[in-house]
């Protein structure tokens, strides 16, 4: 099961990814969260991806493709995956496809999960990540039983530094410029699917799995 997300900040790729990952038991492979990871280890990669993450910018094309040309090199990554955030320009598109030819690896579905701007603000200004685990919460959409405490391992949450009202303007922005263009190259893709993003996590889900299920990407579903 080869799963590409598409869809702009706040729209819930990650969220699903998990989900699918936990029910498939396929790796979730997200460019943001190895950024993320690399910032929280001080890495010189960290250093530099934290420049262009605090203002919204994307990472330069050579420094992501790079992360994900060394992640797809991993066997764990090679029998399935859901890739959530990569690519968002063309030359990581393009990238993209050279690596699965190199892997004689096909995209089995490419879902495009679509909402519109003022709710992807709502979103993103309300989630809260686990410190310890990253499992991603809403305080409204998706509250932690206890205020503040991860539900799956007692981390304490926080806020992502990027998730702050104006860098998110920015990162729209940024999606509609840069990213939003590929929809036309995908929607060119035989396994090309536009998804309503706008229900609730579960009922997403669900549409999520239908789809697949309609493709046979799995024996899970
Ligand atoms: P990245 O981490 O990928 O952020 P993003 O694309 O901006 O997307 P988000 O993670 O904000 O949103 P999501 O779609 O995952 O939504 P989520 O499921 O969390 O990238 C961060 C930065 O890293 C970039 O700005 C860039 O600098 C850099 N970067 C990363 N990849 C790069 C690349 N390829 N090239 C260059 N630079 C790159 O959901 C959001 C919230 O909504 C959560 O609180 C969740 O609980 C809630 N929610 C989810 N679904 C629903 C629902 N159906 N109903 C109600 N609430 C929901
Ligand atoms: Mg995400
Ligand atoms: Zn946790």
């Amino acid at each position: 099961m080869f799963i590409l997300l598409m869809g702009p900040p706040g729209a819930g790729k990650g969220t699903q990814a998990d989900l699918l990952a936990e029910k498939c038991g396929v790796p979730h492979i997200s460019t943001g969260d190895m950024f993320r990871a690399a910032v929280k280890a001080g890495t010189e990669l960290g250093k530099e991806a934290k420049r262009y993450m605090d203002t919204g910018q994307l990472v330069p094309d050579a420094v992501t493709i790079g992360i994900i040309r060394e992640s797809l090199s991993k066997k764990e990554n090679q029998k399935g995956f859901i890739l959530d955030g990569f690519p968002r320009t063309k030359e990581q598109a393009a990238a993209l496809d050279g690596l699965l030819a190199e892997l004689s690896v096909k995209l089995d579905a490419v879902i495009d999960i679509h909402v519109p701007g003022t709710e992807l603000i709502n979103r993103i200004t309300g989630r809260r990540i686990c410190k310890a685990c990253g499992a991603n919460y809403h305080a409204l959409y998706n509250p932690p039983r206890a205020d503040g405490i991860c539900d799956k391992c007692g981390g304490v949450l926080y806020q992502r530094d990027d998730d702050r009202e104006t860098t998110v303007k920015k990162r729209i922005e940024v999606y509609n410029e840069q990213t939003k263009p590929l929809i036309e190259y995908y929607s060119r893709h035989g396994q090309y699917t536009e998804l309503d993003g706008t229900k609730g996590i579960k009922e997403v889900f669900a549409a999520i799995l239908a789809i697949l299920s309609s493709k046979k990407t799995h024996d899970n579903l």
